[in-house]
């Protein structure tokens, strides 16, 4: 497939090298279509690889991954243009943290709405699907990193968008086990669980760690 990885941090990059080593054709946007961290691993990354504006990125993709700071995604998916994401899957893996007051963080969004409605809102016509943003990097491209069976979560307002991120979370990626939580709301359940998720760092010492639901 060709796939748009939108951001240049470490979910950007990690993901963007795993979609690419599954022989996808990725192109990595950033605000600046000569951002050195994507020049750098599009360089690295094989024949496919690729990467330029954050539009390049998502008029090339037939899927999109929106791995940008939460506090930017409204921005960069803006300059991405709604033309580009009109029909497409949109995987959006971002966190509403805000670190403007110190550590912890706390949601900008608050408890009562989510990024990824914010994000669904913005851009009606795009397939939002929230995943991926409950573990760390290199947990999402590679479960096993954490013992035992754990669990990833998929919601969204579009079944065929999240039987298709499903699909890729399961065969591309190894998870054992995708929630279904429902429509794109669920989000601020997931995004939420960030505050826990850093609390648990801090405890267990490492970020390779995830939940599993038993019930
Ligand atoms: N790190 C993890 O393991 C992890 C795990 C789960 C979820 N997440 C979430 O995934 C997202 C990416 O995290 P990350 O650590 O890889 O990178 P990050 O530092 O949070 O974000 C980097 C990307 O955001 C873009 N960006 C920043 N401010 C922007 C703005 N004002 N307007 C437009 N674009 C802007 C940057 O654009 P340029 O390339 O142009 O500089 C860059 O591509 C975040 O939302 C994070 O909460 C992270």
């Amino acid at each position: 497939m060709k796939i748009g990885v939108l951001g240049t941090g470490s979910v950007g990059t990690t993901l963007a090298t795993k979609l690419a080593s599954l022989g996808h054709a990725v192109k990595m946007g950033a605000r600046d279509a000569k951002n050195e961290k994507a020049a750098a691993w599009a360089g690295s990354a094989g024949a496919q690889a690729s990467h330029g504006t954050f539009a390049d990125a998502a008029a090339f993709g037939e899927i999109v991954f929106n791995c940008t700071s939460g506090a930017g995604s409204l921005d960069a998916l803006a300059a991405a243009g709604a033309e580009n994401l009109r029909g497409k899957v949109l995987v959006d893996v971002a966190n509403p943290l805000d670190f403007s007051h110190g550590m912890p963080p706390s949601l900008f969004t608050g408890s009562n709405d989510s990024l990824g409605e914010r994000i669904q809102k913005a851009f009606p016509e795009a397939r939002i699907v929230k995943a991926l943003n409950t573990v760390n990097a290199n947990v999402m491209v590679d479960p096993g990193r954490v013992p035992g069976v754990s669990d990833v979560f998929v919601c969204g307002n579009d079944a065929g968008a999240k039987a298709e991120v499903t699909r890729i979370l399961k065969e591309w990626f190894g998870w054992p086990v995708v929630v279904d939580l429902g429509d794109i709301t669920a989000a601020r359940g997931t995004e939420a669980y960030l505050l826990l998720w850093l609390r648990l760092w801090g405890t267990f010492q490492t970020p390779h760690l995830n939940i599993h639901v038993v019930h």
